[in-house]
């Protein structure tokens, strides 16, 4: 079985993960994130959206109005609302996944603390447009969202840089990965220290039983991606069984994860710095994938491509179809899992008022309607990928 993703996590992991602690793990893990993005800080936090969370408060944030995607990941949302906030959700640009930076401009006001640009599914914002909006609403902070994109490049800019901070995210299923955890940078030294000053008040020191049960997950992450094991993990995720463990948010409820305010452990600190040496091999295979499938998969009836944007880094390479459950159930017959990220318009969701599908056309559309194929293997398995593609029938 291909799975849809696929942690870049080998014997230098494992062995980083057991190696005695060190009091400076958290330090420098941040130290070399820091220096891998280009940028003078970087505070590592048990989770991005605890990052969020925090750097709104840092920001001096209350009752703000944050802009942000309704085609994204819902803890952003959750962040800014259990952060004492509003999100305002602007629509994705036609053609694009990234939300219409236009219409972020038609709902900015006085009362504005931010945008979240995020760079989705590694494809990089706008950043002459965000410069615009900067430009002419210099009150409006800009959080660069790059749980996905990390390094991508709008015309040779790398987009963290470009704001008060960028968050990223770094569970398993992204293109760097210390177990779970997030990061926030930034250039600005202010910001660091007032983050940090937060960060080291309001976390506290993570728990043995946190660190044992990272290892004890780290552990089992090795076994689940053996192909035959997959199969069987797959199985039971297709019928609800994992849905415990895998699924992390409820449609009726804005939360966080029970241990949010418990900071990064050292063994996720020391698997994280260990898999950043493989950042330019990680972005490689994406890249290659991604072009690979940009030049075998037709586009037809059946498949939108995406956009061929330079500067992306790929952290999926997401389709359009006309039949989605026909595509993910066909191709597990034939050994090939593809994915099904962000299956939900947010402002549809019971949480934030279920809004009429109407409303975000373009997001209600992707959320039914896309699936990406895996990138995590390189030209390698993307041409497993296309061969198998080819033996199964249109939707
Ligand atoms: C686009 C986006 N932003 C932010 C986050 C938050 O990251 P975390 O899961 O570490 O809180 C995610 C997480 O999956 C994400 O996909």
């Amino acid at each position: 079985m291909i799975p849809r993703l696929k942690p870049t996590l080998g014997w230098a992991e494992l062995k980083a993960a057991f190696s005695p602690p060190g009091k400076d793990d958290v330090r420098l893990f941040e130290e070399a994130f820091a220096k891998l993005m280009g940028q003078k800080y970087a505070l590592a936090f048990p989770y991005g959206r605890t990052g969020m969370i925090l750097l709104f408060e840092a920001l001096g944030f209350q009752d703000k109005e944050i802009i942000c995607p309704a085609y994204t990941c819902v803890v952003v949302p959750h962040a800014i609302v259990l952060s004492g906030n509003r999100p305002v959700f602007v629509d994705c640009a036609a053609g694009e996944f990234n939300m219409d930076l236009d219409q972020v401009e038609s709902v900015i006001n006085e009362n504005t603390g931010a945008i979240i640009a995020t760079s989705l599914f590694g494809y990089p914002v706008n950043l002459d447009k965000l410069d615009e909006i900067k430009k002419k609403h210099p009150h409006v902070q800009i959080i660069q969202d790059c749980a996905h994109s990390f390094a991508a490049e709008w015309k040779g800019r790398p987009v963290q840089k470009e704001g008060i901070a960028a968050v990223f995210g770094l569970n398993i299923s992204k293109i760097l990965t210390s177990i779970f955890g997030g990061m926030i940078t930034t250039d600005d030294e202010a910001m660091f220290l007032k983050l940090k000053n937060l960060r080291n008040s309001r976390l506290k020191a993570p728990s043995w039983k946190k660190s044992g049960k990272r290892l004890l997950y780290l552990l089992a992450v090795y076994p689940s991606f053996w192909g035959p094991v997959y199969g069987l993990i797959n199985r039971l995720e297709r019928s609800g069984f994992l849905n415990r463990f895998v699924k992390y948010y409820d449609e009726t409820k804005i939360e966080m994860p029970e241990d949010y305010l418990e900071g990064l452990c050292n063994i996720e600190a020391r698997v994280g710095l260990t898999n950043i040496k493989k950042y330019k091999q990680i972005i490689t295979n994406r890249r290659v994938a991604a072009s690979h499938y940009f030049d075998f998969i037709l586009e037809n009836s059946d498949f939108i491509l995406p956009l061929k944007v330079k500067g992306a880094t790929y952290s999926h390479f997401v389709v359009q179809v006309k039949n989605k459950n026909h595509w993910l159930l066909s191709t597990i017959g034939f050994g090939l899992q593809l994915g099904w990220l962000i299956e939900y318009c947010i402002p549809e969701m019971e949480a934030y008022g279920a809004a009429n599908p109407g409303e975000y056309p373009i997001a209600s559309k992707y959320a039914l309607k896309t699936i990406n194929l895996p990138v995590w293997g390189g030209v390698k398995e993307a041409r497993k990928v296309t061969s198998l593609l080819d033996n199964v029938s249109m939707g």
